[in-house]
């Protein structure tokens, strides 16, 4: 018998079955709060706070030990007892979103023509890949990506930042750079440009200059960790798909807003919209916007565990792609000359992002 600790819930491993429980439902049913003569139960489930988590769990002599963040206390369960009043047994238990970034790494040393072909076996595959390259000036081989993309039937797609965007806190070459990208702050988990009907799909990042310190870039599978809140949450999920959201960019000399789901899955085809700077306030029936901030925020914790993130450094030379409809993607707050190029591109066929309204 074993026990595994997940978000929310714990598995016991029992004799080849598995046992899931919920944290509420053991601490509402825990061997704590009954009356020392009568045994009876003194709370009530809404007595507990709603976010509890543990410090540990383990399995002796029969019984499950677990320790509650929120007091310290510890509660016991005779496995005899769990058996018996088990209500999830032998679930299938969906994976838990990827975080191994050696499974998205290229070896670049032949140059973006060689080695294009792989990446977008790993944009299909995985969402993203990371091609790692030791180039002496990684700003002279941007056209060499965008030649070898529109090779494959991928076109560079300008927006109202440009055609090709420096990321550098002392840019000179874009445009509307009122906005984080251009500074040193740390930027959490997002999509890019998600107040546009069409978000561009693809964005490549070249590492050009390293910063001093930090400057981590982050990414987590969106569409995974989708799956992973249906499993756990349902209706979370649903509601992710059926709660409008109006995406609102407003810049000194630019202005864009789309109205739409978090989630959307049309054709069997996975897209994400999540930005946290250029949501607008939220309009709902009163009586759903409960349920929509539970729902959010449990899809935004999960992306945001750590265990649950690609977290790698893009070196001068290394070059990142990634499905901007399917992952979302951040950076940690740095201090130097760091700088990074960006390019987003669409299939040939796939209507343009901002291109013809940049202003
Ligand atoms: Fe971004």
């Amino acid at each position: 018998m074993s026990v595994t600790v997940f978000p929310g819930f714990v598995r016991l491993a029992d004799g080849g079955h598995t046992l899931d429980f919920h944290l509420r439902w053991l601490r509402h049913n825990c061997d704590l709060d009954r009356h020392p003569t009568t045994g009876e139960r003194t709370i009530d489930s809404a007595d507990p706070p709603d976010a509890l988590a543990l410090l540990g769990a383990t399995i002796d002599d029969g019984i499950l030990r677990v320790r509650w963040a929120h007091d310290q206390r510890t509660s016991r369960f005779p496995l005899a007892w769990l058996r018996q009043h088990a209500y999830a047994v032998d679930r299938a238990l969906p994976p838990r979103p990827p975080s191994a970034t050696s499974t998205l790494e290229i070896d670049g040393r032949f140059g973006p023509a060689v080695v294009v072909a792989r990446v977008l076996s790993h944009l299909a595959e995985h969402g993203a890949a990371l091609v790692r390259r030791e180039i002496a000036s990684p700003e002279s081989e941007t056209e060499a990506w965008i030649d070898a993309f529109a090779a494959r039937g991928l076109r560079t797609t300008a927006t109202h930042f440009g055609r090709i965007e420096d990321l550098r806190t002392d840019n000179t070459t874009n445009a509307n750079t009122d906005q984080l990208g251009y500074t040193d702050a740390g930027i959490d988990l997002h999509t890019d440009q998600p107040f546009l009907d069409a978000p561009p799909r693809y964005q490549l990042l070249q590492g050009i200059r390293a910063a001093d310190t930090g400057g981590e870039s982050i990414l987590a599978d969106a569409q995974a960790a989708f799956t992973y809140l249906t499993a756990l949450d349902r209706d979370a999920a649903a509601r992710l798909l059926s709660t409008p959201v109006r995406f609102h960019r407003k810049q000194k000399s630019f202005e864009r807003e789309v109205i739409a789901p978090l989630v959307t899955v049309a054709e069997g085809r996975f897209q994400v919209r999540s930005s946290y700077f250029t949501a607008a306030p939220y309009q709902l029936p009163f009586d759903e916007m409960e349920s929509w901030y539970r729902a959010h925020d449990r899809f935004v914790r999960l992306v945001r565990d750590p265990q649950h993130q690609y977290r790698f450094r893009l070196a001068p030379g290394d070059t990142l792609v990634y499905d901007n409809h399917r992952m979302l993607h951040g950076r940690t707050a740095f201090r130097g000359p760091r700088w990074v190029r960006g390019v987003y591109f669409d299939p040939a066929a796939a209507p343009r992002g901002d291109e013809d309204r940049t202003g």
